[in-house]
């Protein structure tokens, strides 16, 4: 395991160890395996640190993008994975694997079925390169009885990084907790007193969202010059469970934010877009309608503090009723490195917590939805005809979106991430039908 900061040389190293590999081994079988296809195709492939750099070029037959297939002149092949697809390593044997960004690894799954697999030769090895994270997958990698691990810092390789990437990284971590994960390659704890953990946000994280009764698009504008837009779409799914669908958070001018709020609310066929109105007023609401006058818009006013309002979302996470639909890298950052204490206000908690109070009703009728969740067939005529507008609300959604795959309503399970290869009507990467 090579456990180091950002650039400090993660892809060359797994790159190099690949291909050391494979031109001392002929006629091998090597996974790459990356955060999703295109990080495999791009990075660690296609990259400017990937294996098509770093191998000779003579010794290179074919690379086959349809099927992630490199073929090599001694008969050797490698097989490009992706974390979020664990089911297509089942079958497949290797001599060696290389896996890149392992604290991004949507699925701990692919961790287990890729060590399964790893049964070829006599000494099967695997080398993963990755910027930790305190996530289970990370820890049971580096708890694994034969893992040795490589240290190393950004500044370990400042010499061969582009000025501008260097100076941009030190920038934005350097002297801070994060910067001893992001500079340092440190696998930090937990933060006492935050909020939410990696281990309980991974446990309750899905691949797909079911059908959802709700969604909305919480937006929380920037307070100041330098802070970002928070723009994070959540849904109440039939399950009544929460689920995070989008981050679309950043560094935006007004047009921008909304906009970007607008194509997400038309993108998910969202019932509205909430915002925060303590900064803006009603210039928030008129950006939005600037963009579009007939987005519903729900105002709500920060009167609670910060933690009050984030708690009750917090214990949601705790007993599995929120759902992240894959993984959300820098909202996830914010949430485990908040306290109360942090004065900064971490814009896309902010959005995230406003969009959840909505649809999961915890403003006032959060009583209601305890006990709505304990009783899920009431008999009471009120909830009974709730229940009712919900179903049909349910159908109507399924019926709008039976074509898109977000949403199940019995379509196949195409991968989001996937740029799909068709052949005939399945997918060769994900494996979905169209
Ligand atoms: N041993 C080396 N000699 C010369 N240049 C190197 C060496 N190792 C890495 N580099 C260069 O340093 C830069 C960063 O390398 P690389 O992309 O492998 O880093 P990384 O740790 O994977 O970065 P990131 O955190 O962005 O994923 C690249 O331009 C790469 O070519
Ligand atoms: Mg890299």
């Amino acid at each position: 395991m090579v456990q180091a900061g950002r650039g400090f040389g993660k892809t060359r190293a797994g790159a190099e160890a690949t291909s050391h590999f494979l031109h001392e081994h002929p006629s091998s079988r090597v996974a790459l395996v990356g955060p999703t296809w295109r990080d495999v195709r791009d990075t660690m492939i296609e990259g400017e640190s990937g294996l098509l750099a770093v191998l000779p070029p003579r010794e290179v037959v074919k690379w086959n993008t349809s099927l992630g297939e490199l073929t090599l002149r001694n008969g050797s092949k490698c097989f490009a994975y992706a974390a979020t697809q664990p089911d297509r390593l089942r079958g497949p044997q290797h001599h060696f694997a290389w896996g890149d960004e392992l604290a991004a690894w949507e699925r701990a799954e692919t961790w287990d079925v890729l060590l399964l697999g790893l049964r070829l030769g006599k000494d099967p090895k695997v080398v993963l390169t990755t910027t930790p994270k305190p996530r289970a997958i990370v820890r049971a990698v580096l708890k694994h009885p034969r893992c040795v691990t490589v240290r190393g810092s950004t500044y370990d390789n400042i010499d061969n990084l582009p000025p501008d990437y260097a100076a941009a990284v030190l920038a934005q971590y350097e002297g801070s907790r994060m910067g001893r994960q992001e500079i340092m390659g440190e696998l930090l704890e937990d933060v006492e007193g935050a909020l939410w953990t990696l281990d309980d946000i991974d446990k309750a994280r899905v691949p797909e969202a079911p059908d959802m009764l709700k969604v909305v698009v919480a937006i929380d504008p920037a307070g100041g010059g330098a802070d970002e837009v928070g723009i994070v779409a959540v849904g109440m799914g039939k399950d009544r469970h929460g689920y995070v669908l989008a981050d679309r958070s950043g560094h935006f001018t007004p047009e921008r934010w909304a906009k970007r709020a607008v194509d997400l609310y038309r993108e998910l066929e969202a019932d509205k877009i909430v915002v925060e109105r303590n900064y803006g007023g009603d210039m928030v609401k008129a950006t939005i309608q600037a963009v579009d006058k007939r987005v519903p818009i729900s105002e709500v006013v920060a009167s609670r503090g910060k933690r009050l309002r984030a708690e009750p979302i917090s214990t949601r996470y705790e007993q599995g009723l929120v759902h992240h639909v894959g993984v959300f890298t820098e909202l996830e950052d914010q949430m485990i490195q908040w306290t109360a204490d942090t004065e900064d206000s971490p814009d896309r908690v902010d959005a995230l917590v406003w969009g959840l109070t909505d649809v999961l009703n915890m403003g006032q009728g959060a009583a209601f939805l305890d006990y709505w969740k304990e009783h899920p067939l009431s008999t009471n005529p009120a909830e009974s005809k709730r229940q009712a507008q919900d179903e049909a609300a349910v159908r109507q959604l399924q019926r709008k979106m039976g074509r898109g795959p977000r949403f199940g309503g019995g379509t196949p399970n195409l991968d989001p991430k996937c740029e799909h290869r068709w052949r005939g009507d399945s997918c060769v990467f994900c494996g979905g039908q169209r």
